[in-house]
């Protein structure tokens, strides 16, 4: 969603923004904002992406130690230079930046616009700031104040900024689902979205709570208040990242850096957690709480995009495993559809950034019904992370392009360990099948570096196909998932449509789709189910379907049908997904390459979905 800088210290407000700006971009990149309290307020945006806003500025105006910027993911109003933020009060004194959604803001509007206000914008956030400045002018209250007071009529998600050009030494700021941050450094401080922006500066952090107000003062002074006015009492934070984690190291992309760091970041994501020769496992937030697992009725795991995608593979490692009945839901379904859960159940939580707001307001509805919550998260300290009863971390560092990938691998591993440490526990697997589980889950790191190995290869496939306008991708039991991972990849960075199927569910409608030109995916490792791929893809053939395999090393059968093969090394299956989605990540980058997008910022996306 949106990203949000404000900075009040010694140094030059502006080039600390737009740094900051360009590292929270991947939140959104609809448009750009800024203004820098100088003598006045002086405020530029326009649509499009940060480079553009650096364009527009007049140098000479953006002089200033205090300030604020903003980048767009549009939810009220066209991404536009009208509705880019930050948006100004009727005087024009104030000025405010927003991520969230304010959903009375026609009512607010019409009651503003009653008592004169006039918009110019569509934005639900300039009525905010309206708001904000009848409540202070009428009944004359510092800013903190008449900020907190809108508040309390306000219905919605919001992390906001708010300056007062005739207060230039206090920056005011407030959260309410929607994630914030405040940096304490040396004689400077920061609020931000998230501490991407902060890092260069200090490690010291606060994570405002939802329903706080913070109010910095340019001497260090600083308050911070409930919805309530109750004083809260922070718990100042240290945040272990750092500034190299955020560049993109040499690589043309974040996406690609990312896909190539798997083999560190799988390892990562089990360090601590498992040794096969000593033969034990542990997960920290688990080995608790165990017992609640291993007496779980059924596991619910709930999650939206990617992360949704690692869920139903763990459905199929909970079940196969562990003997435990699990189900997966959509987060935005499940918080919606009055589900019947029960305090014996134990409910899983996925999310990369931790801040998807479906997936925490599922969170919430199942902790309103007396369930035990699992978080399965990458970012430290998040929301999520937060709200959750215990979980793990998948420790896989901060993922920045759009598309979701070592995130994905990472949970996996974690969902992987968990799998087989309850399957053992629960006496559903031999000692010897444990040990042969955990020695090939930490063969994984080596046997992906040697399918990056292939990039070449895959390179030359997407150069193949790379003009088609469709693809279908099909697998098999663990596999199945892979497919509708692989096609959503394809789809949300190179704009190509794509579809997973079950490959046997092929024939019961989009067999229709295959001609010459279409090209389908088949993830076809499966040793299990060999047989039934060959038949699935003697059905594509038949119909002079484009068939790309990745087949297992050796599979000489799939490697004479196919018109493409990528051959990954043989692994047990239940954790063969950890390696057949990898090429079917480098397929998608290149082709999306190819065909000129912008892959790590795809059109229309954010990284992390804060609103509904
Ligand atoms: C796809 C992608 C999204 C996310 C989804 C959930 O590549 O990144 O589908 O997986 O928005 O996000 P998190 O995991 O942060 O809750």
């Amino acid at each position: 969603m949106c990203g949000i800088v404000a900075y009040v210290g010694p140094k030059e407000a502006y080039p600390i923004i737009i740094e900051g700006l360009k590292r929270l971009e991947y939140r959104g990149y609809d448009s750009a904002g800024v203004s820098i309290i100088n003598g006045g307020m002086h405020t530029f945006k326009c649509k499009g992406k940060v480079l553009d806003l650096e364009k527009i500025i007049e140098q000479d105006k953006v002089h200033g130690t205090l300030g604020m910027g903003h980048t767009r993911w549009a939810t009220h109003g066209a991404p536009n230079d009208i509705n880019a933020h930050p948006h100004l009060s009727g005087d024009s004194n104030l000025a405010i930046i927003h991520n969230g959604i304010i959903e009375n803001y026609s009512t607010l509007r019409t009651a503003l616009e009653k008592l004169g206000h006039t918009f110019v914008s569509e934005t639900d956030t300039e009525v905010l700031i309206h708001l904000i400045e009848e409540i202070r002018n009428t009944e004359d209250l510092p800013l903190e104040e008449a900020t907190r007071r809108a508040l309390t009529k306000v219905v919605g998600a919001y992390a906001i900024v708010v300056l007062d050009k005739n207060d230039p030494n206090k920056i005011v700021g407030a959260k309410n689902s929607s994630p914030l941050v405040f940096g304490l450094g040396e004689k400077e401080f920061f609020l931000a979205s998230d501490a991407s922006p902060i890092v260069k500066f200090t490690d010291k952090v606060i994570y405002l709570e939802d329903e706080e107000i913070i109010t910095i003062h340019r001497d260090g002074d600083y308050e911070i208040r409930t919805i309530e006015n109750e004083v809260a009492d922070p718990e100042i934070k240290q945040i272990d990242l750092n500034i190299e984690e955020l560049e993109k190291g040499g690589y043309e992309h974040f996406m690609l850096k990312e896909i190539y760091q798997q083999p560190l970041t799988i390892a990562e994501s089990m360090r601590g957690r498992l040794s096969a020769d000593e033969g034990w496992a542990k997960l920290g937030g688990m080995e608790q709480h165990l017992n609640r697992f291993k007496q779980a009725k059924r596991i619910v795991l709930t999650a939206c995009g990617t992360s949704w995608h690692a869920a139903m593979i763990a459905e199929y490692l909970f079940e196969d495993l562990a003997r435990i009945p699990t189900e997966v839901e959509y987060a935005s379904e499940f918080r919606y559809r009055n589900p019947i859960i029960s305090p014996d159940d134990v409910i899983i939580a996925l999310s990369q950034s931790g801040e998807t707001a479906d997936t925490l307001a599922a969170i919430n509805l199942a902790k309103s019904k007396g369930a035990f919550i699992y978080g399965i998260v990458n970012n430290v300290g998040s929301t999520i992370a937060r709200t959750t009863d215990s979980g793990s971390y998948i420790h896989c560092g901060p993922e920045i392009g759009v598309a979701s990938t070592k995130a994905f691998t990472s949970q996996l591993t974690v969902l992987t360990l968990m799998a087989i440490i309850l399957g053992y526990e629960k006496g559903k697997i031999s000692e010897g099948y444990y040990r042969q589980l955990l020695s090939e889950l930490e063969s994984v790191p080596s046997l992906v570096a040697k399918i990056l190995t292939k990039a070449d290869q895959i390179k030359y496939i997407a150069s193949e196909i790379r003009n088609t306008s469709n693809a279908l991708y099909l697998g098999r039991g663990y596999n199945f998932p892979v497919a509708l991972e692989g096609a959503l990849k394809l789809k949300e960075i190179s704009y190509i449509h794509a579809e997973g199927y079950p490959a046997a569910e092929m024939k019961h409608g989009p067999i229709a789709l295959i001609d010459m030109y279409m090209p389908v995916v088949v993830i076809a490792t499966n040793k299990s189910a060999h047989e039934k791929i060959v038949s699935n893809i003697q059905e594509v053939k038949a119909r002079k379907g484009i068939v790309v395999a990745v087949v297992t090393e050796g599979d000489h059968i799939i490697k004479g049908m196919a018109d493409f093969t990528i051959e990954i090394p043989y692994i047990e299956e239940p954790l063969s997904p950890l390696l057949s989605v990898v090429p079917l990540q480098l397929l998608s980058y290149y082709i999306a390459v190819m065909r000129g997008c912008h892959v790590d910022q795809p059109r229309n996306l954010a990284k992390s979905v804060t609103v509904e």
